[in-house]
């Protein structure tokens, strides 16, 4: 198949790429490295297209998806909270680019679009484990862009025909995930932060609670929902289906290396969802999926990254 993905070289992209070329596929990555990076795709870089532009830019984006049957983007600002601090500039990039990405689809016919979107849409709805056809309540900017590119892709549906399926990562964790930023993922700023022996940060009490689900499994998701054949869903969650509270995975994580810092408390972030995991029956269904990276092992999976 030939395939483009956007955000290639990113923390996920990187992973969905690698599998994509071994089970056989024509990748073109697509990517403006303003946070991915070419040495995450040195293992595959030989044997795949790599175009750096940025998604808004449309006509470019068009020519790169020339021929293209299926596109997974993936590219996107990926933090809640910078989505409050810089709503116009991640808003151009998350929604903007989700429309420009579906325009290049259709412009080259391609067959589908799969789109990465956020468990971050279903907020703080008290139903519990979040199902695709749970309420929405968005509480950040990025929980609104990513609910606009599920509705900008169900009318490319509707109005062009174009398959679209959006799957519903929760938090996503694994190896090449960056550290360096306030803005990265908890787990790979715990991981680092105790490797060095430096103090844990908890935004509020720690009581939160999250689905963590490995990035190998993110991967394998990715490349069955643009294998399936047939009518899928237009929404899949892809999670675990456990709930892990922050204050436990932070201390899981603190206590694998000698050098322990301590644990602080600060207030609790703006848009910050209180409890989230997901029910992965439509994962199974539809997909025929079961994430198969247990928790103990994922976290392994950090500390040689
Ligand atoms: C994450 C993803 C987002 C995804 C969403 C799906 C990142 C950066 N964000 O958002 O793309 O769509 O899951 O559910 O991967 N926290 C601390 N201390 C820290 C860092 C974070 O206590 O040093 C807390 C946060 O306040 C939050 C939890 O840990 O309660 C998780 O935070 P974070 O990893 O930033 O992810 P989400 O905001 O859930």
């Amino acid at each position: 198949m030939k395939i483009l993905i956007t955000g290639g070289a990113g923390f996920i992209g990187s992973h969905t790429t690698e599998l994509f070329v071994r089970d056989g596929h024509d990748v073109t990555v697509v990517d403006n490295f303003s946070t991915g990076k070419l040495s995450n795709l040195a293992s595959v870089k030989a044997g795949i297209k790599i175009v750096e532009l940025d998604i808004c830019d449309t006509e470019a984006l068009s020519i790169a998806c020339h021929d293209v049957e299926v596109v997974l983007h993936l590219a996107a600002v990926s933090s809640v909270e910078k989505s409050i601090m810089e709503p116009l500039k991640t808003h151009e990039i998350n929604t903007t680019g989700t429309l420009s990405v579906l325009e290049a689809a259709r412009e080259n016919k391609a067959r589908r679009v799969v789109f990465a979107s956020s468990a971050a849409i279903y907020g703080d709805d008290p139903q519990l484990p979040k199902t695709e056809s749970s309420p929405v309540r968005p509480l950040s900017p990025y929980a609104w862009h990513k609910l606009t590119g599920e509705f900008y892709g169900r009318h490319y549906h509707l109005l062009h025909g174009i398959e679209f399926l959006a799957l519903r990562y929760f938090n996503v964790y694994g190896p090449r995930q960056d550290p360096a930023s306030p803005y990265s993922g908890a787990l790979s700023i715990f991981n680092d932060r105790s490797r060095r022996g430096e103090a844990l940060t908890i935004f509020g009490n720690g009581e939160q609670t999250r689905d963590f689900i490995h990035v190998s499994d993110i991967a394998s998701v990715n490349l069955l929902a643009a294998k399936a054949q047939g009518s899928l869903p237009e929404i899949i969650n892809v999670a675990t289906g456990r709930e892990t509270r922050i204050i436990d995975v932070a201390r899981i994580i603190q206590a694998g290396y000698d050098n322990k810092g301590e644990i602080r408390f600060e207030e609790g972030r703006q848009g910050d969802v209180r409890r989230s995991y997901a029910s992965t029956n439509l994962l199974a269904q539809a997909l025929g999926y079961e994430p198969l990276v247990k928790m103990d092992q994922g976290l392994l999976s950090l500390r040689g990254a």
